[in-house]
């Protein structure tokens, strides 16, 4: 039986104080909550305040990004050490804004993914395809090119300690949900790949999260799929009520 994990991708939101505010009303709430995994991914500048707030409760902290080198001139980066600093345990990897916005490539990704393993984060792994892609009848071709991009060289012990976040591009901040067959759909298709690369019992081991305007009232639905195992929350994650009920309705 798979825990279910629920993430929240604040992106570019909050400052430190309005950071301050969020977490500390989830922690009213979530503080003792066990029945799903709550990781919290505020923006950098955020992550030290965040963390003495969630420190000595179950909601753990991750970063939206890190760099694939250890030190040096780089800047304008994050090395993983500094996120680890700030009580980082996860990492979010390849999100579509990075490559869409930032040229972030699969071999980039991939890069990510071993330092950030290496460094002992677990990395939420991100893929999806664009509008243009599904409509081209693409998105399994597409996933199938990003997941062996991401995962080059991985090993089994590897694929045990990465969770990947299914995120079609065109359900992400349009409202638009993907159907809990169409997202499904997909999470069968990462699960299987992952049977066919690695072994059996890895592919049921993975968490797999749906990302793409999750809500309060679509997260039970998308759960019910057998092979969704949590989402990554941007928008309603923002919203101290609106998370919290994502997390609670995730595991009943
Ligand atoms: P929304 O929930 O705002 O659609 O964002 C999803 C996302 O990109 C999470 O990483």
């Amino acid at each position: 039986m798979r825990k279910p994990l629920i993430a929240g991708n604040w992106k570019m939101h909050k400052t430190i104080n309005e950071a301050v505010e969020l977490v500390s009303a989830l922690k009213r709430e979530l503080f003792d909550f066990n029945q799903a995994d709550i990781v919290v991914c505020p923006p950098f500048t955020a992550l030290d305040n965040v963390h003495e707030i969630i420190m000595d409760t179950n909601i753990k902290l991750g970063a939206q990004n890190l760099f694939y080198q250890k030190q040096g001139a780089f800047t304008g980066e994050v090395s993983p050490a500094m996120i680890k600093d700030c009580g980082c345990e996860y990492a979010i990897i390849g999100h579509s804004e990075r490559r869409k916005y930032f040229g972030e490539t699969d071999t980039m990704v991939n890069k990510r993914i071993q330092v950030a393993l290496e460094e002992g984060f677990t990395p939420i792994f991100c893929v999806g395809e664009t509008l243009e892609e599904r409509e081209n009848n693409k998105t399994i071709e597409v996933i199938d090119i990003q997941l062996k991009g991401g995962l080059e060289n991985m090993k089994e012990e590897d694929i045990l300690k990465i969770v990947i976040a299914y995120e079609p591009v065109w359900a992400i901040g349009t409202g638009k949900t993907a159907t809990p067959r169409q997202a499904e759909e997909v999470h069968m298709f990462i699960r299987k790949w992952i049977e066919e690369h690695y072994s059996s019992s890895c592919a049921s081991m993975l968490r797999i999260l749906y990302g793409g305007s999750v809500k309060a009232e679509n997260i039970k639905d998308l759960m019910k799929q057998e092979n969704i195992d949590g989402a990554l929350v941007g928008g309603a994650s923002l919203n101290a009520d609106a998370f919290v009920s994502i997390v609670k309705n995730s595991s009943n």
